[in-house]
C-alpha cells in the first residue's frame, strides 16, 4: 500500500486507515474527535468530500473554527462538512469509505445498524477497528446479514498502539457483475 505523507503526525493506526481511504471518493470519519485523520484527508486534496461527525456538539464546534482558521484556506475541489449528531441517527446520504474507529464495538454496531441499510449501495469501503469486545465485533460482522450479503472482508492490519496490538479491519462493497 502506498503510504502518503500527512501534514499531521498520525499514530499507526490512523497512518493506516488513512492509507486505505480510497482517492476520488468521500471520506466519513465518524466518532472524529481531534478530526487528524478528516482534516489529513481534507488537505491532502485527494478526496473530493470530507466528512467530519462528533456526537458532542462543543467537539464538532471547536474543530470547526480550528477548521476555517487553519486549514480552509487550503480549499481547492474538495468540501468539509461537520456533523454534531451520533453517527447512528444521520439521515444525510453515506458514500466512499467509512471510518469508524477508536471506539467501541457498541457505538460501532449501532452506527452501522443505523447507517448501513439507508447506504448501502453507495458505501464502497469500512474501516473499522474497536478498543474493546473483538469477539463480539467478529459475531456481529458475521451475523448482520444485510451487510455480511453487501461487503467483503478485504484485510486486516495489525496496528501497534500503547503496547497493544489494535486490528483494523477492511470491509469492500461486493461488486456484482
Ligand atoms: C476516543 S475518540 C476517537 C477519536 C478517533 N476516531 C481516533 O481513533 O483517535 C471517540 C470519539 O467518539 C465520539 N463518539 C462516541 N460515540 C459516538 C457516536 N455514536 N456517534 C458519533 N460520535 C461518537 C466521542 O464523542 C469521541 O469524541
Amino acid at each position: 500500500m502506498l503510504r502518503h505523507g500527512t501534514m499531521f503526525k498520525l499514530s499507526d493506526r490512523m497512518q493506516a486507515a488513512y492509507d486505505h481511504l480510497i482517492p476520488d471518493e468521500p471520506v466519513w470519519d465518524f466518532c472524529c474527535d481531534h478530526g487528524y485523520l478528516g482534516l489529513s484527508a481534507y488537505r491532502s486534496g485527494r478526496f473530493p468530500e470530507v466528512h467530519f461527525v462528533d456526537q458532542v456538539p462543543h467537539i464538532i464546534e471547536k474543530l470547526k473554527t480550528r477548521f476555517e482558521q487553519k486549514h480552509q484556506k487550503y480549499e481547492q475541489h474538495q468540501r468539509a462538512f461537520f456533523w454534531s449528531q451520533s453517527g447512528e441517527s444521520l439521515t444525510h446520504q453515506v458514500s466512499g469509505t467509512v471510518v469508524i474507529i477508536g471506539v467501541g464495538t457498541h457505538t460501532i454496531t449501532d452506527i452501522m445498524r443505523g447507517i448501513h441499510e439507508k447506504n448501502s449501495g453507495f458505501i464502497s469501503r469500512y474501516i473499522i477497528s474497536t478498543h474493546n469486545y473483538e469477539d463480539k465485533l467478529n459475531v456481529f460482522l458475521d451475523e448482520f446479514l444485510p451487510f455480511k450479503t453487501a461487503y467483503k472482508f478485504t484485510k486486516f492490519c495489525n496496528v501497534p498502539e500503547n503496547g497493544r496490538l489494535r486490528k483494523l479491519l477492511i470491509f469492500d462493497k461486493i461488486c456484482k457483475i
